[in-house]
């Protein structure tokens, strides 16, 4: 017999679905020469992958971190397009690869070696230059042997060029230019797709994805799928995004507490007076960051109230002062829809992408605008 399974912890990460397709609309309108490569790695960047690449199906292309997520896409019938963008780790991926048609980023000596002496089956290679970043990629000087050893290649189906910029989210950073500059006159005389551009760059250098040459322009955005901002300084609202996740709990506790009370683990917090201070299930095992300081936003009944003391596993206090009616059962949102993300992650010293990535798989998740 089915067993009907019960509601459980409150915690919830809803994942709106008309929210990613507006967002990739939003994607289109700032780089209508370019096509579109859906960066979704990281589990989709916390939001489900299959979920995520199902909803953006009119993505030219999905950018992965390797096989296991491309073959997770493939197992959940998505027929895209399908980047690797770390390549690959050993020649014994490569049958699968080509019998799948994912493409590969080449951004080592090593992987052309490995390619040379067992690629059998056609496959299409983005070489990946460095072109400042210092991370993946062949450096300017390395860039011209390592495209003719990939082209002598006989089973190289194709040759597209891509770079990564370092500093593309401090809009004013001339290292964005100088890295634009050193791709084109790399690549400039050659043929095939070029692509530069994360969402900083999709957002804020229009040069990073302009019509270029015969080959095609691909852009490839990831945190402003998700109605993020790649930008410190800037949430994804005031650019006109709108956030995919809206992480959700409840209050499972409102407590009475006198003046010099300490909540919680450390005794980092005390009452200023007499007050009712609430308890929330959500803590750092959900994916909630432990270093979320003491005065960090949180919506209760869409009212904004501060975190109190230190976050534990499973749950998190929050000053009710504010909300004099909040009751057990009370919705509360630790971020989303009304409470950015990034504002959040700024309390917690950290950046959104780590906080949406860190959701962990006990949270439960609902779809909404399917
Ligand atoms: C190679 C590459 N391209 C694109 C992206 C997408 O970046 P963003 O999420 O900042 O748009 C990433 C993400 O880290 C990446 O590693």
């Amino acid at each position: 017999m089915h067993e009907q399974r019960p509601e459980g912890r409150p915690i919830r990460s809803v994942i709106n679905l008309t929210a990613l397709r507006e967002n990739l609309r939003a994607v289109r309108r700032h780089a209508p020469h370019a096509r579109i490569m859906a960066v979704i790695k990281a589990n989709g960047y916390g939001h489900g992958i299959r979920r995520v690449a199902e909803a953006l199906r009119e993505a030219d292309a999905f950018g992965v971190a390797g096989i296991d997520e491309a073959l997770d896409l493939r197992e959940g019938g998505i027929d895209h397009s399908i980047v690797l963008l770390e390549g690959f780790f050993a020649a014994d991926e490569l049958p699968a690869i080509a019998h799948h048609g994912f493409s590969v980023v080449v951004h080592h000596e090593t992987q052309i070696e490995q390619l040379v002496s067992a690629l059998q089956q056609p496959l299409t290679a983005w070489l990946k230059i460095d072109t400042g970043m210092h991370r993946l990629g062949f450096r300017p000087r390395q860039f011209e042997t390592a495209y003719r050893r990939l082209k002598a290649c006989g089973s190289i189906a194709a040759i597209h060029f891509m770079t990564h910029f370092a500093c593309a989210d401090e809009r004013d950073n001339l290292q964005t230019c100088q890295q634009i500059d050193v791709f084109h006159a790399l690549t400039q005389n050659l043929q095939g797709d070029v692509s530069l551009a994360n969402s900083a760059a999709i957002l804020n250098q229009p040069a990073s994805h302009s019509r270029r040459g015969t080959g095609k322009q691909w852009v490839r955005p990831g945190i402003m799928l998700f109605g993020v901002s790649p930008f410190p300084d800037e949430d994804g609202e005031r650019l006109g995004l709108h956030p995919v996740m809206t992480l959700k709990s409840r209050l499972i506790a409102v407590n009475a507490c006198q003046r010099g009370d300490a909540i919680g683990y450390g005794a980092t917090w005390r009452c200023p007076e007499d007050m009712r201070v609430g308890v929330v299930a959500a803590g750092y095992g959900d994916g909630y960051p432990r270093s979320a300081a003491s005065g960090t936003p949180v919506l209760v009944k869409g009212r904004r109230v501060p975190l109190v003391g230190r976050v534990s596993m499973d749950m998190l206090c929050v000053d009710l002062r504010a909300c004099p009616d909040a009751a057990v059962g009370d919705e509360v949102v630790l971020w989303g829809g009304g409470l950015p993300v990034e504002e959040v992650a700024r309390h917690a010293g950290a950046i959104a992408y780590e906080l949406l990535c860190g959701v962990t798989p006990r949270v439960r998740i609902v779809e909404e605008g399917g």
